[in-house]
């Protein structure tokens, strides 16, 4: 009887240009005939479900799919990252020439967490020169501008030494087409420049994450305490693909579950393609002592503002930054270890393909490169 009324009051309330539009829609939907009502509800469930599914279907894709979001013109199609430790071939690099520090010179050194590096960093702390470290926001704003300026206009015979440890720094994912402009113009301006990082084995590196953020009290409430630990807690904490996802995000991947999320096997590979291009030497932790040392010594030692460099020395590295071993590798059982494995890899595909990329005996040391000009006169035909 009074459905002609009801039907005409909404085209009155809309002549209402002061009101709100959803409290218009509001008095549309509750002025409503009852059979109208229904179907308006049925529609906007339906939307909703909708709407509902694509979120789920996204959300859950995200970590299967191999596209990208975004991301697209960082990713490159090679085969690199999947191809087995042994295939070589062709890919393998020349003998790779260190530079010669005689006038000076930068290293860039790319700090991943609980890979052996505040040894690293003490050890080269010890000799002569400048060392940048960056291991904040701050830091990294101001070092970088003295970068700049040694970039440019080289380091007056003193060996620089720029570490990037991420914190709030910019993660590798970040650098990487700002690292690549820093070799264009050191190329230019005739400065040596030498880039390294280390990864560690995944095992590894998974104790050391624990006994170093678990087992240790930092007072930080992203990081649970344990007094006392079994493997169980260590598997409870383990990270999912940490040292892909350092370089991906930086180290809020080592609380934040989500983040952890977004380190899809696409960017895994683009970090390990950044790490071959932009990179000298990727070392491994477990050849700290036989391998990175003995070619930052080599390096190191050819400035001459640092002597022989024997701070760089295998026996006079001190380790540093021992976590106490809550948990030990003989404590995880084989059911635990494969656990691990599997949460990790991609890491540990990157951490084969370092070793075979990067292999030790095709890095030439400074003391070994014969001077060019000496060695054609010995050639020269009688
Ligand atoms: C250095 O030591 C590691 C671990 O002991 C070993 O796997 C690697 O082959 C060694 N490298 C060289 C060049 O001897």
């Amino acid at each position: 009887m009074a459905s002609k009324k009801t039907d005409d009051e909404p085209l009155q309330t809309r002549q209402h240009n002061d009101e709100a539009p959803l409290s218009i829609v509001l008095r549309d939907f509750v002025n409503m005939k009852n059979n109208r009502r229904a179907t308006v509800m049925t529609r906007f469930t339906v939307v909703l479900y909708m709407c509902c599914s694509i979120l789920v279907y996204l959300a859950f894709s995200k970590g299967h799919a191999e596209s990208c979001y975004g991301f697209c013109d960082k990713l490159t199609t090679t085969s690199r990252f999947s191809s087995s430790p042994s295939d070589s071939g062709d890919e393998l690099r020349e003998k790779q020439p260190l530079p010669s520090f005689a006038n000076g010179g930068i290293i860039f050194w790319l700090h991943v967490p609980k890979t052996g590096g505040v040894t690293i960093r003490k050890a080269l702390q010890r000799g002569n020169g400048q060392y940048l470290l960056a291991d904040d926001r701050r830091k990294f704003d101001e070092h970088k501008k003295a970068l700049a300026k040694y970039l440019k206009y080289g380091t007056d015979g003193q060996v620089v030494v720029f570490e990037l440890h991420a914190y709030d720094s910019p993660p590798l994912f970040e650098m990487r087409e700002r690292l690549h402009r820093w070799r264009e113009i050191a190329e230019r301006s005739n400065v040596p420049f030498f880039a390294f990082t280390v990864l560690r084995e995944p095992v590894s590196f998974a104790l050391s994450f624990f006994n170093f953020f678990h087992g240790m009290d930092h007072g930080d409430e992203h990081f649970e305490y344990y007094e006392t630990a079994n493997e169980f807690d260590l598997l409870n904490h383990a990270v999912v693909n940490p040292q892909c996802g350092f370089l991906v995000q930086g180290d809020v991947i080592f609380h934040n579950k989500m983040a952890q999320q977004t380190v899809v096997l696409p960017l895994c590979k683009a970090a390990y393609e950044t790490l071959w291009e932009e990179m000298d030497w990727v070392g491994t932790t477990a050849s700290l002592s036989n391998e990175t040392f003995p070619l930052l010594r080599s390096i190191v030692k050819s400035s001459r503002t640092n002597g022989d460099a024997n701070h760089l020395l295998a026996q006079n590295i001190r380790h540093r930054n021992k976590s106490p071993d809550k948990v030990t590798r003989s404590d995880l059982g084989p059911r635990s270890i494969d656990q691990i494995r599997m949460m990790t890899r991609w890491d540990q595909t990157m951490y084969y393909n370092a070793q075979r990329d990067f292999p030790f005996d095709k890095m030439q040391l400074v003391e070994d490169q014969k001077p060019p000009q000496r060695s054609t006169g010995r050639r020269r035909p009688l």
